[in-house]
């Protein structure tokens, strides 16, 4: 029997390397879009231009996008820089290359952040998925754009899940 695929964009940073290890358990087939491919499994990429890696996403069970400049870095005009264009070109890319595929992947899972909610303080009521706060400040305005760029990606078959995702310890 065929493994299913898993492709992981950015996956071999800190939560790509635990997710590849947990799907690989499972018995899919993992395959990670890198800038940097130098082991089995790695795919190389740009992040930001489409190339042979697209014809990767044929068939695939899921893509979990991952990538994005760290945002451990101080917040000067060119990190700020780096931090939203990693992130909006990376998905753009995909969404491109998820709209040429036969047969494009069942889901597609995109990083985004919780940060796209205001900070809560004091009385405040916490924000929640159904009645959070969208903030104005410069990372809740990263998560807008970055999911703005998922959401216009035209591909209607495979269903998208936007990943606000808390700190992971
Ligand atoms: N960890 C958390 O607590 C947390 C919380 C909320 C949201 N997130 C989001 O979840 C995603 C993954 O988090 P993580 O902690 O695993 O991050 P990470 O360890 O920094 O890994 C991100 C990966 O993105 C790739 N990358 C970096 N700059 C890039 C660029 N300019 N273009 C294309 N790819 C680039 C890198 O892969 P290569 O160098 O191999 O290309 C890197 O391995 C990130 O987008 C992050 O913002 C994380």
């Amino acid at each position: 029997m065929n493994q299913p695929l898993l492709v992981l964009a950015g996956g071999t940073g800190f939560l790509g390397r635990q997710l590849a290890l947990h799907f690989r358990q499972l018995g899919y087939e993992v395959l990670t879009l890198t800038r940097r491919a130098k082991r089995f499994g790695e795919v190389a990429w740009d992040g930001r231009t489409l190339g042979p890696w697209a014809k990767m996403l044929e068939g695939a069970a899921a893509l979990i996008n991952l990538a994005g400049k760290s945002v451990d870095c101080r917040y000067h005009a060119v990190n700020r820089y780096a931090i939203v264009r990693s992130r909006t070109e990376s998905t753009r890319v995909l969404g491109e290359a998820v709209a040429q595929c036969q047969n494009p992947p069942a889901v597609w899972l995109n990083s985004s952040t919780a940060t796209i909610y205001e900070d809560t303080t004091g009385a405040a009521p916490a924000n929640t998925e159904a009645a959070g706060r969208i903030g104005r400040g410069f990372s809740e305005m990263v998560a807008q754009q970055w999911e703005a760029e998922f959401n216009l990606a035209p591909v209607l078959p495979t269903r998208r899940v936007a990943l606000r995702t808390a700190i992971v310890l």
